[in-house]
């Protein structure tokens, strides 16, 4: 499929138009940032990271059942994907307390919650992705009912088979953020991506973090980091 022009670029990842309208090719910078872009750094090795790792988990959720926008892997730093019409609307599951939680709630990171916590927000970096809940995202029309459903009992069941997952690994999910999409045929469709851009990993012994956090709070090497969780999980890089 060829690479046509591009269509997006956002802070870490472009996507490109194909010669089939039905699908993008999306790919993954070297890119990161955080405080919604003040901060950018260009970390070697991270596009292809990403991609690999993205690429392994949503081939893992497809197996249980989860329909994903991925299709294939292009290049090293570069999947096919289908085409999606997003929702604006970003799921985040906690298990474990980390993050903004904790500082609007004021409780204390690494506290476990008695079953997973599910918010959503806008996806509007200029807000800075305020929280929202179903009653906005319908009165605004960014979902529908239905959609919210579906993106609720979805986003749990992620949680369910990826907590599995990482555990088997040695890894404690502590929260992450998923985005979803309606494809051309009108179903619902995990899009976006996975990888510890958009999630936390813990080492369930030590605490240690192989996600962003590294460079929010500049904890050591981040790629080194997401490489090590990846290896972990036997994703190939
Ligand atoms: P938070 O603690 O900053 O609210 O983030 C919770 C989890 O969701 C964390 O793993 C990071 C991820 N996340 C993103 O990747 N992008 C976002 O825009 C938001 C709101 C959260």
């Amino acid at each position: 499929m060829e690479k046509n022009t591009e269509l997006y670029r956002g802070k870490a990842k472009t996507v490109f138009t194909t010669d089939d309208p039905e699908y993008y090719i999306m790919r993954f910078r070297d890119d990161t940032s955080a405080l919604d872009g003040k901060i950018t750094r260009q970390l070697e090795r991270k596009g292809r990271t990403n991609n690999h790792f993205s690429f392994f988990i949503m081939r893992s959720l497809e197996r249980s059942g989860i329909s994903t926008h991925c299709v294939k892997l292009v290049s090293d730093d570069e999947c096919l994907v289908k085409k999606l019409k997003m929702i604006p609307v970003e799921c985040v599951v906690r298990n474990l307390a980390a993050g903004s939680i904790c500082r609007r709630l004021g409780i204390k990171e690494g506290l476990r919650f008695k079953k997973p916590v599910l918010e959503l927000f806008l996806k509007n970096d200029e807000l800075h992705d305020p929280m929202v809940n179903e009653s906005y995202a319908q009165a605004f029309g960014w979902a529908t009912s239905d959609e919210l459903e579906s993106m609720k009992t979805q986003s749990l069941r992620i949680n369910e088979i990826l907590s599995d997952l990482f555990a088997k690994a040695g890894l404690t999910l502590v929260d992450f953020k998923l985005e979803f999409g309606v494809d051309t045929r009108g179903n619902l469709t995990l899009g976006d991506e996975f990888s510890p851009d958009c999630c936390r990993l813990w080492d369930t012994k030590t605490m240690e973090r192989f996600d962003k956090d590294r460079f929010r709070q500049n904890l050591g090497h981040v790629v080194d980091g997401y490489e090590e969780a990846a290896r972990r999980i036997g994703c190939p890089l």
